[in-house]
């Protein structure tokens, strides 16, 4: 690893760690010989994510509101993946609680969430594997522009300067900054916070277009690839599902993407748009408290 990540690495380590029950959840993520005892153990020695699993199990998310009254009836109902989903969830949410300088992690976790089930809905055909770390990749993806915050609060004022006067792009005023961007930072946080390393890739290379060096032919693993094209499109759907953009605007804007694992003919994006935005407000209001 270039001195400047392990540097980078080194400042991660020194943040205030996650919850132990996320670092565990998250390793159990892609252990698909994981038992249900075990993820009800981890979920039940943190009282405070077994209240969240609880309370999102039983949000309209998921319909079936007032019956799930424990985390093996949860379990029982929903399915080991989707509680897994819950825990995951519910941890990452909490990382967008923080007040950090410079950035409005409510409106990032906003974006966030809209991005995470548009990915999910393009891999709706697809296995529960995918569709789950389409959801997740979605969560995660702008999860660098906290940590940038968490670690340089005392550069975010010059940061903000340099964003609005507009001489940079955001990716180009991080790395002027603070040295370096928020898909390094995020990509090192995953790694730090014992994620899948999958989702380490597509955070790291999710800005590659902008940067001009979006090169598909080189992704040899099709799950990677199918993931960062999704994400491509999640990211720009976003700006429509918070009502920042019209449907048609955002329809131009994809058909541009250099998408080759998957098709969005552009007649079809306003309807993705709208069932998305329906399944964000509800995933909102599961997750607002
Ligand atoms: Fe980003
Ligand atoms: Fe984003």
């Amino acid at each position: 690893m270039p001195e400047r990540l392990e540097n980078l690495m080194k400042r991660i380590r020194d943040l205030p760690s996650l919850p132990e029950s996320l670092l565990e959840i998250n390793r159990a993520l892609e252990d698909e010989r994981i038992s249900i005892k075990e993820v009800c153990d981890i979920i039940e020695r943190d009282v405070g994510l077994t209240t969240r699993v609880l309370r999102v199990a039983n949000s309209s998310f998921y319909g079936l509101s007032g019956r799930v009254d424990t985390v093996p009836r949860a379990l029982t109902l929903l399915g080991l993946a989707t509680v897994k989903n819950i825990a995951v969830t519910s941890g990452i949410r909490e990382i967008f609680r923080q007040k950090v300088p410079g950035i409005d992690p409510e409106f990032l976790w906003h974006h966030s969430l809209a991005t995470a089930i548009t990915m999910e809905a393009i891999h709706e055909g697809g296995s529960t594997l995918m569709k789950d770390r389409a959801f997740i990749c979605g969560l995660i993806h702008d999860v660098g522009k906290i940590v940038l915050s968490l670690l340089f609060p005392e550069k975010m004022e010059e940061f903000t300067a340099k964003v609005s006067s507009g001489g940079s792009s955001r990716l180009e005023a991080e790395r002027q900054t603070f040295g370096f961007d928020h898909t390094e930072a995020g990509a090192a946080a995953v790694r730090e916070w014992r994620f899948p390393a999958i989702y380490q890739t597509i955070i790291l290379h999710h800005h590659d277009l902008e940067m001009g060096r979006y090169d598909p032919d080189s992704i040899k693993d099709e799950s990677v690839r199918s993931l960062l094209e999704s994400l491509l499109v999640g990211n720009v759907l976003a700006w429509a599902i918070l009502g920042e953009e019209s449907p048609e605007s955002i329809a131009e804007r994809t058909a541009k993407l250099p998408l080759q694992s998957l098709s969005l003919p552009p007649q079809e994006v306003p309807a993705l748009v709208e069932k998305c935005r329906a399944r964000w407000e509800e995933a909102r209001e599961s997750f607002s408290t």
